[in-house]
C-alpha cells in the first residue's frame, strides 16, 4: 500500500529572469493569440455543438479568447451515459492504476502542463501569476498526489478479527456516477471534485461554471495524457438548471461534489430530497458553500502584520476566496494605527490585467459580479451607517475593475458585515476595547456562514477565549494569519453552518464520502 510520500508542490516564484516567468509569458503570448473553438468531452470524444459562446478574459472584455460550445439536456444524459458505460472497467481497475494516472496527472501539471494551466487561468479567471501558481499548478498538484496517498490510507483501515472469524472491508465505488458541479475562483477545486471521486474508483459528470470553461478544457487534456480512460470523467457544458434537473432525476445519480452558492447548493439539496424514492441509494451530498470570513484583533494585536493580513486575505484574487476576509473587527485603541499602515500599504497596490506581472489586483469575474460589488459600494457612500474609507471606484469599460475597497461600518450588524459579496470589499468595524466580549457575542450572532476566521492577539487568555468563544463560526480557524490559503495536506478545508458540509477537502474525511464499503465475515 505505499505510494511515494505526498508532498507540497514548491511555489515558484516567476519572479524577474526566472525561466517559469519566461515560459509563462510565452504561453500567455500564444494563448492570447489563438481563437479556441473548445468542446464537450463525452466518454472521451469532442462533442461539438452550433450554440458557441464567447469566452475573454474578464480584465479585457474585447479580447476574444475563443468560444465554448454550449451543450444542453441530450448532453448531459450523453455524458451520464458514457459514464455508466465506464463504470464497470473503471471500478474493477486495480487501484494502483488508478493511483498512477492521478500521480502522473499531478507530474503533468507541475511540470509540461505549468505554463499552460496558469496562463489560462490568468487569461479566464483574471487570476495574478502568483495566484495562478498557488491554485492551478501547486494546489491541483497538491490535492491529486494527497488524494492518491489518503486512498490508501482508506484501505487500510480494516477491523478487528477473531479466532476463527476473518472480517475485512471491501471499499468499492458509489453505484451509479457522481456529478461534480465546479466553481470559477479556484482551478484546482474545479478539478479536483471530479478527480477525488474518480480515485476512489468512481465516473463523474463535470460541469465547470460558465467563467471558468477555458481552464476545465486545459485540466481534460491532463487527464486525457496521464492515461484517464474515456468516460471516467465527463465534462459537458450546460446551464446549471438544466444540468442539474437532468442529473438530480436520474436512478443511477449516486452523488454531488459540489463548491458554489449557499443558494445552489441548497435548491440541489431539495431536489434531491424531492427524488429521493428514485435513486438506488441515499446520494453521498458533498459541498463547500458560502462564507462571510471574520478577522477579530484584540488591542494586543501585532498592528502591522495585522494590517497586511486584512490587505492580502480581502484582496487577494480580488476577495473571490470563499475564505477570504470580508469583515473585521478591530478595537478602537489600535484602530488609527492600524489603519494608517493599512492605508500606506494599499498605496502600493497595483490594479490592472494580471499579464503585467505588477498588477496585484485583476478584474472580477464577470458583470453580475461588477454589478453588485458596485451596487453594495454606492449603497455604502450613501448610507449613514457606513463611510467608503478606501477605494470606492468601479469601471466596468475595459474589463470589470473593482478597486479594493474598504467600508467603516458603524453598527457591527451593517448589511457588509453579513452579506456575501465575493469580491474585494472589506467592511471594518471598530469596537470600543471594553466591549470585546458584546462584539464576539454578536459575531457568533451574525454568523450565518463558518467558513474561515482568525484571531489577531499577543494575549494567549484572550486567544483561548475568543477560539472558545467562536468555535462554531469557522471550519478552518486562524490564530494570527489571514484567513486564507489553506494548504492540502496541512489545513484540511471547509466549515459548517450555512459554508457547507465540512468534509474537509483534500483530506481523508472528503475521501472517505466517495466509497461503499463491503464488510465481509468469513466464518473458518
Ligand atoms: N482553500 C482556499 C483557501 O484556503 C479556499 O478555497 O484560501
Amino acid at each position: 500500500y505505499n505510494v511515494p510520500v505526498a508532498k507540497n508542490e514548491p511555489v515558484l516564484s516567476h519572479a524577474p529572469g526566472t525561466p517559469e516567468r519566461a515560459e509563462l509569458q510565452a504561453k500567455l503570448q500564444e494563448l492570447r493569440s489563438e481563437e479556441l473553438d473548445q468542446p464537450m468531452v463525452i466518454g472521451g470524444k469532442e462533442v461539438y455543438t452550433d450554440r458557441k459562446v464567447r469566452m475573454f478574459p474578464p480584465h479585457e472584455i474585447a479580447h476574444t479568447l475563443g468560444y465554448f460550445n454550449q451543450g444542453d439536456a441530450s448532453h448531459v444524459e450523453m455524458a451520464i451515459d458514457a459514464a455508466l458505460e465506464a463504470r464497470e472497467c473503471w471500478a474493477n481497475m486495480s487501484w494502483q492504476h488508478r493511483a498512477s494516472i492521478f500521480l502522473k496527472a499531478a507530474d503533468l501539471l507541475a511540470g509540461p502542463y505549468r505554463a499552460k494551466i496558469n496562463a489560462a487561468s490568468m487569461l479566464g479567471q483574471s487570476k495574478n501569476a502568483f495566484q495562478a501558481e498557488i491554485d492551478a499548478a501547486c494546489e491541483f498538484a497538491d490535492f491529486l498526489r494527497f488524494g492518491v496517498q489518503v486512498m490508501t490510507e482508506i484501505y487500510k483501515i480494516q477491523p478487528e478479527s477473531a479466532k476463527g472469524i476473518w472480517n475485512y472491508n471491501e471499499y468499492r465505488p458509489l453505484e451509479g456516477f457522481v456529478f461534480a458541479l465546479t466553481p470559477f475562483n479556484f482551478t484546482s477545486i474545479a478539478g479536483n471534485l471530479p478527480a477525488a471521486p474518480a480515485m476512489m474508483g468512481n465516473v463523474a459528470v463535470w460541469k465547470p461554471s460558465k467563467t471558468a470553461v477555458y481552464s476545465a478544457g486545459v485540466i481534460m487534456e491532463i487527464f486525457k495524457e496521464a492515461g484517464l480512460p474515456d468516460g471516467v470523467i465527463n465534462l459537458v457544458y450546460a446551464s446549471g438548471p438544466v444540468a442539474a434537473e437532468t442529473v438530480l432525476t436520474h436512478p443511477e445519480f449516486a452523488g454531488i461534489h459540489f463548491t458554489g452558492s449557499t443558494a445552489v447548493f441548497q435548491s440541489i439539496w431539495k431536489t434531491i430530497g424531492e427524488n429521493i424514492y428514485k435513486y438506488k441509494s441515499y446520494p453521498r451530498i458533498v459541498g463547500e458553500t458560502g462564507g462571510k470570513d471574520f478577522i477579530f484583533a484584540d488591542n494586543t494585536a501585532k498592528k502591522r502584520e495585522l494590517a497586511i493580513a486584512m490587505l492580502r486575505g480581502a484582496f487577494e484574487y480580488q476577495g473571490q476566496k470563499c475564505s477570504a476576509a470580508s469583515r473585521c473587527y478591530v478595537p478602537a485603541s489600535i484602530w488609527p494605527e492600524v489603519k494608517e499602515i493599512f492605508g500606506a500599504e494599499l498605496a502600493t497596490v497595483k490594479m490592472g490585467p494580471p499579464e503585467d506581472f505588477t498588477n496585484f489586483v485583476n478584474a472580477v469575474i464577470d458583470e453580475s459580479s461588477f454589478d453588485k460589488l458596485k451596487g453594495f459600494i454606492d449603497r455604502a457612500k450613501d448610507d449613514e451607517d457606513a463611510e467608503v474609507i478606501f477605494g470606492g471606484n468601479c469601471d466596468k469599460s475595459v474589463g470589470y475593475f473593482v478597486e479594493p475597497t474598504v467600508i467603516l461600518a458603524k453598527k457591527p450588524d451593517y448589511i457588509t458585515m453579513q452579506e456575501e459579496l465575493f469580491g474585494p470589499v472589506l467592511t471594518v468595524y471598530v469596537y470600543e476595547d471594553e466591549d470585546m466580549d458584546a462584539t464576539l457575542d454578536l459575531l457568533d450572532k451574525t454568523s450565518i456562514y463558518a467558513l474561515t476566521g482568525a484571531v489577531w492577539s499577543q494575549n494567549r487568555y484572550n486567544i483561548e477565549k475568543i477560539a472558545k468563544r467562536l468555535e462554531n463560526c469557522a471550519g478552518n480557524f486562524y490564530i494570527n494569519d489571514k484567513p486564507t490559503g489553506a494548504v492540502v495536506g496541512q489545513q484540511p478545508f471547509g466549515g459548517a453552518r450555512g459554508s457547507g458540509t465540512d468534509d474537509k477537502a483534500g483530506s481523508i474525511f472528503n475521501m472517505l464520502r466517495w466509497t461503499a464499503i463491503r464488510t465481509i465475515k468469513e466464518t473458518f
